[in-house]
């Protein structure tokens, strides 16, 4: 077949934004760089060698040159996204407990949890710099407040996620928080920075929105039918971490006392055994909960696709309605 055919809406994008993104990359292998303390290096290295699909910093990048930017301001505000995204990650794995990321270990079981913790910490306050650098008030502002509110949703979903209370409302609050705020920031602020229409603007928003909860639910879904090669992460986290996501979330609505009980002793208590994993998954089949939410996350790609009928005709345009198909697409 056809090299082009078989690439993934995100490699398309990738190749069209190649040089741009060959820029970031540089840009971010610069600055996540530290004279006095070795350790930072060490650490982002190995995060950000690994990869990682750069999907963030593309959305920047895209959005800025479909509304027809011509400056170099939106390199800045890309690798801005991706420090973000990373120092997420850092801090993240550190309170999952997560023993892989990227298909490498992660950093907090290659070195422990101070350094992840400490330099995430170095890697958002690169990103501030970055940042200032493009002299918009209103950019920062934006992405001053997708960064409080990602920490606010990983808080809200530490607070919620044990709890079999939790529904698919605060599921969405967290999901909106932890991983749509920065996906609707990285499309906004492309959109700002080219000085593109509020009603643009209004759309780029809309369209990182949608797009980011389609991708978490996706990831959650991935969680319980991935394939850890595929994904870089293990089957079954979330179960043992007791992370009420949007599967058992549905299943837990639909429980027997019996099952409540369950639910009750593996989430909520955290006494979990051998099998608990292989009997979580049977109710979520009995209810048809992986079905369910993978047709929740169609939805939300969905809306995400008809964001984008309010901006130009732009062959960037067809792309990012492809990857809206895709982030969900990978669940088949
Ligand atoms: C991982 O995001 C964190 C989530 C929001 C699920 P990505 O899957 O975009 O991570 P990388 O950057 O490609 O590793
Ligand atoms: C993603 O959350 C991390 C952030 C968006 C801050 P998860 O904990 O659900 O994602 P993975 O599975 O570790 O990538
Ligand atoms: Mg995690
Ligand atoms: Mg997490």
């Amino acid at each position: 077949m056809d090299q082009v055919m078989t690439r993934k809406p995100h490699e398309m994008l990738a190749a069209t934004l190649q040089e741009e993104l060959e820029a970031v990359n540089t840009l971010i292998r610069t600055r996540m760089a530290s004279e006095h303390a070795p350790r930072i290096p060490e650490v982002t290295a190995h995060l950000v060698e690994a990869g990682g699909k750069r999907l963030r910093p593309m959305l920047t990048l895209a959005a800025a040159r479909m509304c027809g930017y011509e400056g170099d301001h939106h390199l800045k505000l890309a690798a801005t996204v991706e420090f973000i995204h990373t120092a997420t990650l850092l801090h993240d794995d550190v309170v999952d407990e997560s023993a892989q990321r990227r298909g490498r270990p992660t950093a907090n079981l290659l070195w422990d949890n101070k350094s992840s913790v400490l330099v995430g910490d170095y890697l958002f306050a690169r990103s501030f710099q970055l940042m200032v650098e493009t002299g918009s008030l209103r950019v920062l502002d934006i992405l001053a407040n997708a960064s409080a509110t990602i920490a606010e949703g990983e808080v809200l979903q530490m607070t919620a996620a044990s709890n079999l209370k939790t529904d698919e409302d605060i599921y969405l609050q967290v999901v909106r928080g932890k991983t749509a705020a920065l996906f609707s920031a990285a499309t906004e602020v492309g959109g700002v920075i080219a000085g593109a229409p509020e009603e643009q603007v209004k759309a780029l928003f809309a369209y990182g929105d949608a797009l980011g909860i389609a991708f978490q639910i996706a990831d959650d879904l991935l969680d319980y039918q991935g394939d850890s090669k595929a994904t870089g992460k293990n089957v079954g986290d979330d179960f043992r971490e007791r992370k009420l996501t949007l599967p058992v979330i549905k299943a837990v609505a639909q429980a027997t006392e019996e099952e409540r009980a369950f639910w009750m002793r593996t989430i909520e208590k955290g006494k979990q055994e051998d099998g608990d994993l292989d009997q979580a998954l049977a109710l979520m089949a009995k209810y048809k909960t992986l079905e369910a939410t993978r047709e929740d996350a169609y939805g939300w790609a969905a809306k995400a696709r008809d964001a984008l009928d309010a901006l130009p005709d732009h062959e960037i345009r067809s792309m990012l309605r492809d990857l809206a198909d895709y982030v969900v697409a990978r669940l088949n």
